[in-house]
């Protein structure tokens, strides 16, 4: 009488494609949801503690939003979360959970709302496409959004590519690593990024996985973010030599991502100098491939 769904995390940005660009990682939270005859929460998982368990949780809020569209009722129910996924680390762990709610909440009345409807549903609560979108179609995602309606592309990542996260174990809010970004960019540095992300997705599309690491730099968000974050600049200015195809900031930080090719040999020279990096500023870190 309940439903399940199981959400990946997600990574947005990949570099230029500030609010554009996601992809969806190997990383998971699980949802399940069934009416009730009294609201109760289940949050398993180190990262579930100090999530708050009553009406005000987020899972239950979206997913009234989801009944509310539906107009139907359903104001008690049970909801159990494991989440794998690091908080506030920029891996998408709250576009997991708006979206694994809208989802869940869609199939337990039957799914009367289209992906379409929850993509704008989702991406109008997370204030931006790129996370919600990478966790609902999975794969790559490049999306457009006017405010009220969101439209992605998806296409499957190139079969040789391999992500690396590394996690600092510090956390980092989305709204104070947007708080650092201008208002206003000069129009080389917006050229500068929209070839940049256009090239990237074009070496995407078309698994050109040896023009990535062009692609993969930016002057929208990144250098403004770097002060936030110990060891970035020199990763993002070395990963290069040490084996990955390219490298950024995850989300907003303060994971950083590298992209690197199955194929080659130096993954744990690059595991060990992202981590080294980071440990000579005095962060931990923990890699995950
Ligand atoms: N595109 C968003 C940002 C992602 O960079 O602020 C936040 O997870």
């Amino acid at each position: 009488d309940g439903v399940r769904v199981k959400i990946p995390a997600s990574t947005a940005n990949l570099g230029p494609g500030f609010d554009t660009l996601g992809m969806a990682l190997s990383l998971y939270a699980w949802i399940e949801m069934k009416e009730a005859e009294q609201t109760v929460f289940h949050l398993y998982g180190d990262e579930m503690q100090g999530i708050p368990r009553d009406k005000s949780n987020l899972l239950y809020q979206v997913a009234q939003q989801v009944f509310e569209r539906a107009g139907v009722q359903v104001p008690e129910l049970e909801i159990s979360m494991f989440s794998d996924i690091p908080l506030t680390r920029g891996l998408g762990s709250s576009a997991t959970a708006i979206v694994g709610a809208l989802a869940a909440a869609n199939a337990l009345i039957g799914s009367p709302l289209s992906k379409a409807e929850l993509f704008d549903m989702a991406t109008g609560i997370e204030d931006h496409p790129d996370n919600v979108g990478a966790s609902l179609y999975g794969g790559i995602i490049t999306a457009i959004w006017d405010g009220v309606h969101a439209e992605c592309i998806r296409f499957d990542p190139p079969e040789d590519l391999e992500v690396l996260v590394v996690v600092p174990d510090f956390e980092l809010q989305t709204s104070e690593a947007r708080k650092v970004l201008p208002d206003h960019i000069s129009r080389k540095d917006a050229v500068y990024n929209v070839s940049r992300a256009s090239f990237l997705v074009g070496a995407l599309a078309s698994g050109r996985l040896d023009l990535i690491g062009k692609a993969m730099s930016d002057r929208l968000h990144q250098p403004y973010r770097a002060p936030l974050i110990p060891g970035m600049t020199r990763i993002l200015e070395e990963a290069g030599n040490h084996g990955a195809l390219g490298v950024a900031l995850s989300g907003a930080g303060p994971t950083l991502l590298a992209l690197v090719d199955r194929q080659q040999s130096r993954k744990n020279e690059l595991e060990a100098f992202l981590l080294n990096t980071m440990r000579a500023e005095g962060i931990n870190a923990s890699a995950k491939w």
